[in-house]
């Protein structure tokens, strides 16, 4: 098919603008094209890479649902963008199914048994986070596979077809781009200081834009979770090749917490944004809940009057901000461990008494910001994707392995690499993890418990249709990027690719300052200043948005962020 305009990035990879209503053209491993936006009519997946998109299309036009793209597209982001697609870590999923049942799938990694709230603290009392954030010791019980099984119920073809394009993507390989490559070789040293037995991702000299990445070993993992379902993984060789490698590095899981460890749906967090229902995942992600408080706290407050990147606007947004996440770092947690007040810091009139502080123009002092009474940066290397069908099942899916490459721990013999995710717990309260998150009790190490998670897969209804299917990586950026998203195209009326691409900004109570994406307006940052707000270091992208907008004639309107390599596909 033809193309409206190509740009040629490396030999082997294009930029392509497709024109409306086009079908994606089938994609080679070793010559492919990233398509930024599309509008389809069938079926549309947008996930950070357009060979894992396109697996997802692939499904789709196979005849499988949005569940069983989602699963495909999580498989192929597995071997193609090992920064963050996995099957060593974990996520979330949020989907509304043609029916209208809804669904919020948890598959977050665990604690090991033998962690404990201590593990992290030296003889002299401070943290370690060098053993949190890398290294054997860092991994929690992966969840991936298991929440991959568990979805499969909803879905409509064999999971051995599900599977197929990912472990021919790691048999045969792929051309990597030039951003993976910079990655790649980024990496090598902590490889190297990590890793007990060589892996793919290591080359003599350096990679480069279109080299050929093969995983041979992930290969045989895949087909051993082809071969023999969720045991695949659990139990067996691989299980066998993961304790090894724990037991090489000092690490802590064992085979009770492999066979242990089980996906679980929970009810997904709802509320009403004006005419809009919104489904998010509630505990142990932060994410559904900070979104409700962000949103409620501006509702009546006529934002669009005051303008996109108006000081005024951005003032509003940024002490929403400071508030729920000062409630984050006290009161979430993961709801089986720990008794998340959900329903207090949700509540209409205690949203309303949060927001009795704020001044227009002038920045609350952050004491004044601890969390309301209740009775009773890109190391971001999460990844989301969005699929719909054309049934309307709809489903938004953030998966991770924490920092970038995770763990930087590849299982020796079965080739992909661990999470760090034990370091989205609270190590020691009051010491921010990689995120710059601080917190206590509610997110204290325990045996089988799951870490706090920002990640925020999200629905957005109009009269019980799909209208946006949502989500980003960032860490703790994810809710502030998404509830950005959201006001720009629900208040400010904004184009679906404007909303995705332009500058965001973030704060989390502590620390207490602003940070601002690249391009951020000059002038509404000078007035920031001028209200007695601190910045933080500039970021040169913040997440990696990726949405799709349901027209109101049925059309699906797909937006790969322009941060990264994500690509969208459709038919
Ligand atoms: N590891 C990032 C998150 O779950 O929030």
């Amino acid at each position: 098919m033809k193309y409206a305009a190509c740009f040629l990035v490396t030999t082997a990879l294009f930029v392509c603008l497709l024109p409306l209503g086009a079908t994606t053209q089938q994609q080679s491993p070793f010559q492919y094209q990233i398509e930024k936006t599309l509008i389809a009519k069938r079926g549309a997946v947008v996930s950070a890479h357009p060979l894992a998109s396109q697996a997802g299309l692939s499904i789709l036009q196979k005849g499988g649902n949005a569940i069983d793209a989602a699963i495909a597209t999580q498989l192929a982001l597995a071997v193609v963008y090992p920064n963050a697609g996995n099957i060593g870590g974990g996520g979330f999923m949020v989907a509304q199914l043609k029916n209208g049942k809804q669904l919020a799938l948890d598959y977050r990694e665990k604690a090991p048994a033998k962690a404990h709230r201590d593990m992290y603290i030296e003889a002299d009392g401070t943290a370690n986070t060098d053993k949190s954030q890398q290294g054997h010791l860092s991994s929690g019980v992966p969840g991936t596979v298991a929440g991959l099984f568990a979805a499969h119920q909803y879905g409509k073809l064999p999971f051995k077809l599900l599977i197929a394009p990912a472990i021919a993507l790691a048999e045969k390989g792929f051309v990597i781009t030039a951003a993976e490559a910079r990655g790649l070789n980024n990496l090598k040293s902590d490889l190297k200081k990590y890793n007990t037995q060589t892996p793919a991702f290591i080359k003599d000299g350096e990679w480069k834009a279109g080299d050929t990445l093969v995983q041979t070993d992930l290969a045989n993992t895949l087909k051993r979770i082809r071969d023999n379902g969720q045991a695949g993984f659990y139990a067996g060789p691989t299980a066998d090749l993961i304790v090894a490698e724990m037991q090489r590095g000092g690490g802590l899981i064992s085979k009770e917490d492999l066979l242990a460890y089980t996906a679980q749906y929970r009810e997904p967090h709802r509320f009403q944004y004006k005419e809009y229902s919104v489904v998010g995942m509630p505990m142990p992600s932060s994410g559904g809940v900070l979104l409700h408080q962000m949103l409620k706290m501006i509702e009546d407050r006529s934002i669009a009057s005051m303008g996109f990147h108006s000081p005024d606007a951005v003032q509003l947004m940024t002490e929403v901000m400071r508030r729920a996440y000062a409630d984050r770092a006290a009161y979430m947690g993961d709801a089986d461990f720990y008794k998340v007040p959900v329903k207090q810091i949700t509540d209409d009139s205690y949203l309303t008494q949060r927001m009795k502080s704020f001044v227009a123009g002038k920045p609350t002092p952050s004491n004044e910001l601890q969390p309301g009474a209740v009775a009773g940066y890109e190391s971001e290397e999460t990844t989301h994707l969005s699929v719909i069908d054309k049934n309307g099942n709809a489903v938004a899916v953030t998966t991770t392995l924490n920092n970038s490459y995770g763990s930087r721990t590849v299982v020796g013999g079965a080739g992909f690499l661990l999470n760090d995710e034990m370091d989205d717990f609270s190590i020691k309260p009051g010491v921010p993890n990689m995120f710059g998150a601080v917190g206590g009790e509610a997110n204290a190490i325990q045996p089988g418990k799951r870490m706090l998670s920002s990640m925020a897969p999200t629905l957005v209804l109009k009269k019980g249709k799909p209208y946006l299917i949502v989500g980003t990586p960032g860490g703790t950026t994810i809710p502030t990027q998404i509830f950005q998203t959201l006001v720009n195209i629900l208040e400010f009326g904004m184009s679906a690719q404007d909303a995705v691409y332009k500058p965001k900004f973030h704060h989390q109570w502590l620390p207490d300052e602003l940070v601002l994406e690249k391009g951020f307006p000059d002038n509404t940052k000078t007035a920031l200043q001028k209200m007695g707000y601190k910045f933080g270091k500039e970021r040169g992208g913040i997440g990696r948005t990726e949405l799709i907008l349901v027209r109101p004639d049925g059309r699906f309107e797909a937006i790969a962020d322009k941060r990264g390599d994500d690509s969208a596909a459709g038919y």
